[in-house]
């Protein structure tokens, strides 16, 4: 099949669908690639550049005529009449704000997959570009402030005076304020961070933010990481911390956005006046609704108090190669799941809830909205199981029967009898050291994060650099002059090569995983 890449008709839209990698890519899947002449311009992909990736450079018309047509944006309605009746189009959409467009996009036969109704499930990560410019949008909203800002980010001691630090306040802590916290942070400012989601606090402070929790009990832990709208109680004990924040804060990011629904008002015009002059306010929710009162779509506007509010909406095409190269390399990874054989043509399961949740129209058909799916961005808290109604279809668990535990706790007490009056008297002060060490690691481990065990078990080498050793004692037990022929010889070597095997496999794997952790921390 035949792929168009059109140039992006939005007006400011500084990105294009493909790269010249991205092309290659398609290739090897089986596809024939067409450019719309200068597309890539603006993101500095040049034609010469798609020619040698083996693509073609057609004309506007040309383009929109092929059995496949990738791009960004959402067509308008001169281009979908442009397209061929049946042919695939992949874009974004907004499906949950155009019916209008879905109408005519099913009306001129069209089977069609919106990069923007990706779930939320980690095997569809790699085609989210929902996150990926989410990613960019961030980092960008922090080079907008610095730019806007008129002072340092990092403090410095210089021969002229003392710089402070800029504090940065990020709310929102989702993809892109997750990015902007990395970013602030890297260019030395003091930053702290809030979201409605506590469970989010973890992630912040490991980036080295401080996270501002806001004193209500109605912060929310969620099983699948999307953000409810706030309850009155939560919101006046949030309006308290942001007033607080604005007094205390140089620049302030705001990226709170609920799922399908305007954009939470967080900042009054009492608290943007409280701002010290100079200060900077980023809203990355202008363009739905806007975070921040007096925020105005795609304007940087100066307060009476001199601050300054940013409401730029198209921050990730304001790093247009970057930004390409993700968005291509997200529709690679989509084609290369709608192309199990690698042969050129596209084959949608709809068994498979990534490709169905994103197909909102199909042969003409109006397939939006999707089959409801149960997501997993966040793990379920301790709390939100208990609260959480059984699924569907299955049934519930029968709390134990406290007589199976005591009967357990029987059968092992007279297992233990049995053992220590047949053994040698040294096996028991072994036995219970043994025991004792049982305890004491469930416990340590058991308090420590999930998101530490991989570092934690790593670093337990200690553990079975002992076990060689004692497997090496072990060996030095082994009667020289009767070797393999003695049954207990044969035993002792056995089970110290086991162990010494077994032991070795845990230190070098140990060291390699630490390593390879490490290496993931390491800057250049
Ligand atoms: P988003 O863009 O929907 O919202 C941004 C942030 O604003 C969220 O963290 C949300 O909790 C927060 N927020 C909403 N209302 C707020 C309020 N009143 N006050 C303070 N904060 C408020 O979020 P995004 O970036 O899309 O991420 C949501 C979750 O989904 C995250 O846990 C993320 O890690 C997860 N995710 C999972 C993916 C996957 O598994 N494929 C892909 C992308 C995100």
């Amino acid at each position: 099949m035949h792929i168009g890449i059109p140039r992006e008709s939005l007006p400011r839209e500084t990105r294009v669908a493909a790269t010249s990698k991205s092309i290659a890519q398609l290739q090897k899947l089986g596809y024939h690639v067409l450019v719309e002449k200068g597309a890539g311009d603006t993101a500095s992909f040049l034609d010469d550049d798609y020619i040698k990736a083996g693509a073609q450079i057609v004309d506007t018309d040309e383009v929109w005529s092929q059995d496949i047509v990738a791009k960004i944006n959402p067509p308008t309605n001169t281009e979908i009449e442009r397209m061929r009746p049946g042919a695939i189009l992949i874009s974004l959409i907004a499906a949950p704000r155009s019916p209008d467009l879905l109408e005519s996009l099913a009306a001129k036969q069209l089977t069609v997959l919106a990069m923007d109704s990706v779930p939320r499930i980690s095997r569809a990560q790699s085609l989210d570009v929902i996150s990926s410019m989410a990613n960019i949008g961030g980092y960008r909203a922090v080079i907008e402030a610095a730019h806007e800002f008129g002072s340092l980010f990092t403090g410095q001691v210089t021969a002229a005076g003392k710089v402070p630090p800029a504090r940065v306040f990020i709310s929102g802590t989702g993809v892109a304020g997750l990015a902007a916290i990395g970013t602030a942070r890297a260019l030395g400012a003091i930053v702290s961070a809030t979201d409605i989601r506590a469970e989010t606090a973890e992630q912040v402070e490991s980036m080295g933010a401080q996270f501002v929790a806001v004193a209500s009990a109605d912060a929310q832990q969620t099983s699948d990481g999307y953000a409810k709208e706030a309850t009155e109680k939560y919101a006046r004990a949030a309006a308290a911390m942001y007033a607080q924040q604005a007094k205390e804060a140089d620049i302030i990011i705001t990226t709170a956005q609920i799922p399908g629904k305007p954009a939470p008002r967080l900042l009054t015009e009492e608290m943007v006046a409280s701002m010290k002059p100079g200060s900077v306010i980023v809203d990355m929710a202008a363009s739905s609704g806007g975070n921040v009162a007096g925020s105005v779509p795609d304007r940087v506007v100066k307060t009476q108090n001199g601050v300054k509010i940013i409401g730029y909406t198209d921050l990730p095409g304001r790093l247009p190669t970057q930004a390409s190269e993700l968005f291509a390399t997200n529709i690679v990874n989509l084609f290369k799941l709608i192309t199990p054989h690698k042969n050129g043509t596209v084959e949608l399961d709809m068994n498979d809830m990534v490709v169905r949740a994103m197909l909102v129209t199909d042969k003409g058909q109006i397939t939006w909205p999707p089959p409801q799916i149960a997501v997993s961005a966040a793990p379920a808290t301790s709390s939100t199981k208990a609260s959480s109604p059984a699924t569907p279809g299955k049934v519930p668990k029968q709390p134990r029967d406290p007589r199976t535990g005591y009967a357990v706790a029987g059968l092992c007490a007279l297992a233990l009898l049995v053992l220590f009056g047949f053994t040698p008297a040294g096996l028991l002060s072994h036995f219970m050291v043994f025991m004792l060490a049982v305890v004491v690691g469930f416990y340590v481990i058991g308090n420590v994060s999930h998101s530490l065990h991989t570092p934690l078990m790593s670093v337990t080498n200690a553990i079975s650099g002992i076990i060689v050793i004692g497997s090496l004692v072990g060996l030095t037990l082994v009667d020289q002059a009767q070797s393999l022929t003695n049954a207990s010889n044969l035993a002792i070597i056995i089970l110290s090569t086991a162990g010494i095997l077994l032991a070795a496999i845990n230190v070098f794997g140990g060291f390699s995983v630490t390593q390879r952790m490490l290496k993931m921390f390491k800057k250049g």
